[in-house]
């Protein structure tokens, strides 16, 4: 017998077809004659309705086993629904439960929950509607990332997530040891931690980032991407940070700071777009239910051109805001969110890359320009989100790199390899890195980034 997924049968299904669903019980409603349930097996938001009727074999015996929750597979005929609410629905005709599920101590019941009280539920949640429908965009947005990069020839490449180097020097770093930490070995002078006795032989870290690898690899092969996760151990308890989150950092050789640029917002435009095509029935649930901005959104990303401004800009433009915000805006010092939110939300509405920000506030790989005052960066800054995007053309000139590694306090001779990139065949390149899951969320509306991933690791949450 055929066993299609729920979203052919409401897509395409034709009444009159014998078929099996499997899926979880998310409704069940009881009548005289008849009991409706709705079955949901995550390939789309909407629920598929089953019809019992009272004549089935153990009919009331089996209606009290099917509780919310339940996994269940039934046989039936799909018929043409006379309800408003869909076009086809199931008849059944033998129904076989894999797993009961206590209706007295389910905890989803049939409710609404606040997304606080789902994230205790880190192994249901995703069960609901919102979270569902998040788990789907979220998909499709990976599927659309590599689609874009794979369509203009980049090479998907797999950087190391245990590395030694702190790329961005921000000292957000987990150190990955096999030490005894009940007995550590010390230096000499007993003051430290002696890494060579450590598995690695060194200091290591989860990586903070891909791109000094990704760099490598466009050094030969000109366009690569990488698309893993990245661990940062700052302990900042917002909605938009996570100690865990997936960040998708293309490289190109080649290319400057405009290219990098122009490849941003191609690739944002080509998300949005792939993805309302997909995965409209989603993001019509999230326009209605969380956020009622989010197929605007999606369109104004698609239709309009991001705005592009100077740091320098910026700051004068904060400066004329009529406002106090709760940080200085001085030439300086670093946009905070809200700088980066009445830009992008308020003043443009739409995104807005902020580009050439002052060396000092600015990680050590970013080429110099020739103010000598600020580097070629960039930062793609979205409504509601702030910073989805960070990257720059980067510094390919051997003696002015070294220059910058030594004035940011960090050592030239553990880079060794970084550097050989500038004494052999160097060239102008540029790449950026997209918080995957701050997309996720501009794209869906969450207020939260802890419910646009699986299973979120916060400070002091790792559970599930
Ligand atoms: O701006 P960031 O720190 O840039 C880099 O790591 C560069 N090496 C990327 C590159 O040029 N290849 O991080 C890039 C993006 C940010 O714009 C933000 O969207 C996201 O990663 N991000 C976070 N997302 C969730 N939680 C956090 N703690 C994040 N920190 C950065
Ligand atoms: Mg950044």
């Amino acid at each position: 017998m055929h066993t299609p997924r729920i979203v052919e049968i409401l897509q395409q299904g034709q009444p009159g077809t014998n078929v099996l669903i499997n899926g979880w019980i998310r409704t069940k409603r009881e009548l005289k004659d008849f009991t409706f349930l709705e079955v949901n097996d995550g390939s789309c938001l909407s629920n598929l309705q089953v019809i019992l009727e009272s004549g089935l074999p153990d009919y009331t015996n089996l209606v009290k086993q099917l509780t919310l929750g339940a996994a269940v597979g039934i046989k039936g005929e799909l018929v043409a629904s006379p309800g408003k609410e869909q076009k086809i629905e199931l008849k059944a005709t033998a129904i076989e439960i894999y797993g009961a599920s206590n209706p007295e101590t389910y905890p989803l019941q049939k409710k609404r929950h606040s997304f606080e009280f789902l994230r205790t539920m880190g192994h249901l949640r995703t069960r609901t509607n919102s979270l569902g429908a998040v788990m789907r965009v979220r998909n499709a947005c990976a599927n659309a990332i590599h689609q874009f990069f794979q369509s203009r020839g980049f090479l998907w490449i797999h950087t190391p997530i245990i590395t030694a180097n702190d790329c961005e020097g921000a000292g957000e770093l987990f150190t990955v040891t096999s030490l005894d930490l009940n007995n550590l070995p010390k230096t000499e002078n007993h003051q430290e931690v002696d890494y060579s006795q450590d598995f690695f032989g060194r200091h290591a870290y989860l990586t903070v980032s891909g791109q000094l690898q990704a760099e490598v690899m466009a050094c030969t092969f000109s366009q690569v991407y990488t698309f893993g996760p990245t661990f940062r151990a700052e302990n900042s308890n917002t909605s938009r940070h996570l100690a865990e989150f997936w960040m998708v950092e293309p490289e190109m050789a080649f290319c400057d700071l405009l290219g990098n640029q122009d490849l941003a917002e191609a690739f944002l435009k080509h998300i949005f777009k792939t993805v309302l095509e997909q995965c409209l029935e989603d993001l019509e649930f999230f326009n209605q239910r969380i956020d009622q901005t989010v197929l605007a959104t999606a369109e104004n990303i698609i239709n309009n051109q991001f705005e592009r401004i100077t740091y320098t800009e910026a700051i004068a433009l904060l400066a004329k805001a009529g406002r106090k915000f709760e940080y200085p805006v001085d030439w300086g010092v670093d946009l905070q969110s809200e700088h980066e939110r009445y830009l992008a939300e308020e003043l443009f509405k739409k995104p807005v890359i902020v580009t050439d920000y002052p060396a000092n506030i600015k990680a050590f790989y970013m080429r110099l320009n020739d103010d000598l005052q600020t580097v070629a960066a960039m930062d793609v800054l979205a409504p509601k989100i702030g910073e989805i995007i960070g990257g720059s053309q980067r510094e390919e000139r051997l003696e002015v790199l070294e220059r910058r590694i030594q004035a940011q306090g960090m050592s030239p001779e553990e880079l060794w390899w970084y550097l050989d990139l500038r004494r052999y065949g160097t060239v102008p390149h540029a790449g950026f890195g997209l918080g995957f899951e701050r997309l996720v969320q501009f794209m869906t509306g969450m207020g939260n980034i802890r419910d646009v991933i699986p299973f979120p690791r916060t400070p002091l949450s790792a559970e599930f």
